[in-house]
């Protein structure tokens, strides 16, 4: 079954279509991971299925739903969920206070706020200090932990390991069996490809706003999905000549 269907899907900065055309699907209980250069529309893509950017063309389904124009705290509702890059927390709300905002948009479901506070123990401490004054790790977590409250069927994480230390990293991606065991769909963006091949089930690729390369982990090879990150096509030569 699919949780989420993106059809045809354009997605504009102004003047520039940073998402050209996008078909997707998203199965229930799948790691899709989403890769590409700098630029190449993953962001905006991840925002668009969200809600906190309007597409310009096409539609996007999530659980039979076509989303049309329904705000982001809706689609929260509904069971979508995303992390933003760069976190974006309230920064002038505690950790607690950041977890209760998203637990009061989200459903009732496995995971509440004490709940965050036992999977990220690191946050204990800092129940009640102002986002603002955390370490990139501790902000992460908060993130993470604010979109999972809401007991999302489907959570969107855009980079959550940037700009962390690799153990950090490896913390934020313990979450991962949890989301299996709890069926929660996933779609990440994550720059580390090697982390990616380790958790993912799947994997796109986007460049320039289309997915240029979409498989299977285990069918794609390193040096295939590094040739379609930077739009290196080797049989292309090959391709035009017969
Ligand atoms: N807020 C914005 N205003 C104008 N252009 C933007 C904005 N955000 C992203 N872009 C542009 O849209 C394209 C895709 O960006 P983005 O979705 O952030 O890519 P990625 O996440 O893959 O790095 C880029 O060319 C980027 O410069
Ligand atoms: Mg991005």
């Amino acid at each position: 079954m699919n949780k989420l269907e993106i059809r045809d899907l354009e997605v504009c900065h102004g003047l520039l279509k940073a998402v050209r055309g996008i078909n997707l699907n998203v199965q229930a209980g799948e790691v899709l991971a989403i890769v590409g250069a700098n630029g190449a529309g993953k962001s905006t893509l991840m925002r668009a299925i969200a809600g906190s950017h309007r597409a310009s063309q096409g539609s996007i389904t999530f659980m039979g739903q076509t989303l049309g124009d329904l705000p982001a705290h809706k689609r929260v509702g509904l069971g979508l969920c995303l992390v933003p890059e760069g976190r974006r927390l309230f920064p002038k709300l505690t950790v607690q206070e950041n977890l209760t905002v998203g637990a009061q948009i989200g459903r009732i479901g496995y995971w509440t706020v004490e709940k965050i506070f036992e999977v990220f123990d690191n946050l204990v401490k800092r129940r009640h200090a102002n986002a603002d004054t955390l370490s990139g790790g501790e902000q992460q977590a908060t993130a993470i932990g604010r979109a999972l409250v809401a007991n999302p069927e489907l959570v969107l994480l855009d980079e959550v390991s940037l700009g962390l230390s690799p153990a950090i990293v490896d913390r934020v991606y313990s979450i991962l069996p949890q989301l299996r065991e709890t069926e929660t769909t996933v779609v990440l963006v994550e720059q580390d490809l090697g982390r990616v091949m380790k958790v993912s089930d799947r994997i796109i690729c986007m460049l320039e706003g289309r997915i240029v390369l979409e498989g299977a982990t285990k069918d794609l090879t390193r040096d295939q999905i590094i040739e379609a990150y930077f739009g290196l096509k080797p049989n292309a030569v090959e391709g035009a000549e017969t």
